[in-house]
């Protein structure tokens, strides 16, 4: 049985490709499952990048391997109560927006991957976030020139062209940043190239729980 891993993806476009990179490793070993979980922001934001078509491949659709929106699940996210039935190993966000990272040291949950996140907490599943803004100063970033997702969908995976932009970080998000931190069973990684190396542990088979192996009748 491949282990069921789940993948929260927010508005952000920084640390995003490489992140793509790194899950499509985990998922082209073969023995893990994805389940992507995108916020709005998430969808629109991939698809500027023109990254769907990556996503498809990574989370192809059937038991397990689904893409779910906010667009889709509406305002009470059904299917995040997967995590508090111990379905999923672990849940990956990244990259998290400082919108998304503000929200859930808040205790907000408000959109699919917020409402992950609460969910997986409840349900004692270990959480993995890597937030945009971590240190005050300026973060270099790709922005795409089109907000247009649709017009990239048709597009090869390569990663859409765009324009190199400077964005100073708030110190407020820092300071979020920071919270999240401090936060029970949320482990806080600085960089996509620690995302292999972190979720090691949590991708043996072995470490199969009970609830994971009983089939859902609801979600
Ligand atoms: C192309 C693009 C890239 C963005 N990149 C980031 C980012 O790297 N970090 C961030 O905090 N917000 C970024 N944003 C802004 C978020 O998408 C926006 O705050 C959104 O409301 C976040 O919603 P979410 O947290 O529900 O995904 C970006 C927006 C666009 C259009």
């Amino acid at each position: 049985m491949k282990v069921k891993a789940a993948w929260g993806i927010t508005g952000a476009g920084h640390y995003l490709k490489e992140t793509f990179d790194m899950v499509r490793n985990i998922s082209r070993s073969g023995n893990v499952s994805v389940t992507t979980f995108l916020t709005r922001a998430g969808v629109e934001v991939v698809k500027a990048y023109g990254l769907w078509n990556a996503l498809r491949e990574i989370s192809p659709g059937g038991y397990y391997q689904e893409i779910f929106t906010d667009g889709d699940q509406g305002a009470s996210a059904f299917k995040a109560g997967r995590f508090f039935r111990g379905i999923y190993r672990f849940l990956l966000v990244s990259p998290a927006t400082a919108n998304t990272v503000a929200k859930i040291v808040h205790g907000i949950a408000d959109t699919l991957v917020t409402n992950a996140v609460a969910e997986a907490q409840r349900g004692s599943v270990p959480i993995v976030i890597l937030p945009t803004d971590l240190r005050e100063g300026i973060v270099e970033t790709t922005f795409p020139y089109s907000r247009n997702g649709d017009e990239c969908i048709g597009q090869s995976n390569a990663m859409v062209q765009g324009e190199r932009v400077r964005a100073k970080v708030r110190s407020l998000d820092v300071r979020n940043s920071e919270l999240l931190q401090a936060m029970e069973g949320i482990i806080v990684i600085k960089h996509p190239s620690e995302i292999e190396n972190v979720l090691r542990p949590f991708l043996t088979r072995e470490m199969d729980k009970t609830a994971e192996n009983t089939p859902s009748r609801i979600l």
